[in-house]
């Protein structure tokens, strides 16, 4: 399989051509069925934009459907799947994937929530919605899978000094390390960010960070068919795996070029 390459299409027409079963892992932030039309002025005067309006979830998930069967076949039999998306489809998303023709209720290993902290209004009637889903299945039993740790703090920050257990201590406290949870704290690609690249819903480096050291090894191909900005190949890139890249739009393929290039130089 050729890597290194962003194909500018619709991911459906473009995965026909590739071959079954020749990707590690697969990361997609398609649309969530938000209703809204996302779109920002690029430097370069070319309009980023890319729609999210369906007439309804079952429109969504009729248009999803086909594109997940192509990723379920081009992915390897150790190979996962991560679906990010929101409250709008993430429940009608999760019953979608477990269906024995997609990856099956079996292989779903996680339901990962992103929480971060962004403006907005304040709703009366509700609680803010601040977080995203991320859907992870293998296609077997036998994937890859890299545990990350994280640091647990001891209660009054003080150490515990139990027989057995390991301790640190860092300017916040004693801490302890523990197997990574399913809920990951991390922040929105801010106005001031240093990684901003002015794509709609652009997605934080830290956070594919995670994902493609979970999931893949090093030379391993990384596959994003939704790839907007290029967050997925670009963090691909800085830890040495293979990767390849899809999107319908060619202000998002012409940004992600220009970004892989820089990477690269
Ligand atoms: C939420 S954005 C992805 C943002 C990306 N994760 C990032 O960090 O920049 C969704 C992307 O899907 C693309 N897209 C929508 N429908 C598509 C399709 N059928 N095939 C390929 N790309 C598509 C849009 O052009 C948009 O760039």
């Amino acid at each position: 399989m050729k890597t290194g390459l962003i194909h500018c299409g619709d991911c459906l027409v473009q995965l026909k051509s590739f071959r079954a079963d020749c990707v590690d892992l697969v990361y997609i932030d398609p649309p969530f069925n938000s209703n809204r039309n996302y779109s920002t002025e690029g430097n370069d005067d070319e309009k980023r934009q890319f729609e999210d309006k369906f007439d309804n979830v079952a429109a969504y998930l009729d248009y999803m459907k086909p594109r997940l069967k192509e990723l379920h076949r081009v992915l390897k039999p150790t190979g996962s799947f991560y679906y990010h998306c929101d409250w709008h489809a993430s429940h009608y998303v999760k019953v979608l994937l477990d269906g024995e023709d997609l990856f099956g209720y079996g292989n779903f290993q996680n339901e990962i929530a992103w929480c971060y902290r962004s403006g907005g209004a304040n709703p009366k009637k509700r609680f803010s919605r601040k977080h995203d889903i991320i859907l992870l299945y293998s296609k077997t039993a036998d994937y890859t899978f890299n545990g990350l740790r994280e640091k647990s703090y001891n209660r009054g920050l003080k150490p515990y000094r139990f027989k057995g257990v390991t301790e640190f201590e860092d300017e916040a406290g004693w801490y302890t390390e523990v197997g990574m949870k399913d809920y990951w704290e991390i922040n929105m690609v801010g106005r001031t960010s240093r990684e901003r690249l002015d794509y709609p819903t652009q997605k934080p480096e830290a956070l594919l960070e995670r994902i493609i050291s979970a999931s893949s090894n090093e030379g391993d191909i990384v596959l994003d068919a939704f790839c907007g900005s290029g967050t997925t190949l670009a963090v691909a890139q800085k830890l040495k795996r293979e990767w390849i890249g899809i999107d319908i739009s060619p202000a998002a393929c012409k940004l992600a070029t220009r970004r892989l290039h820089q990477l690269r130089l």
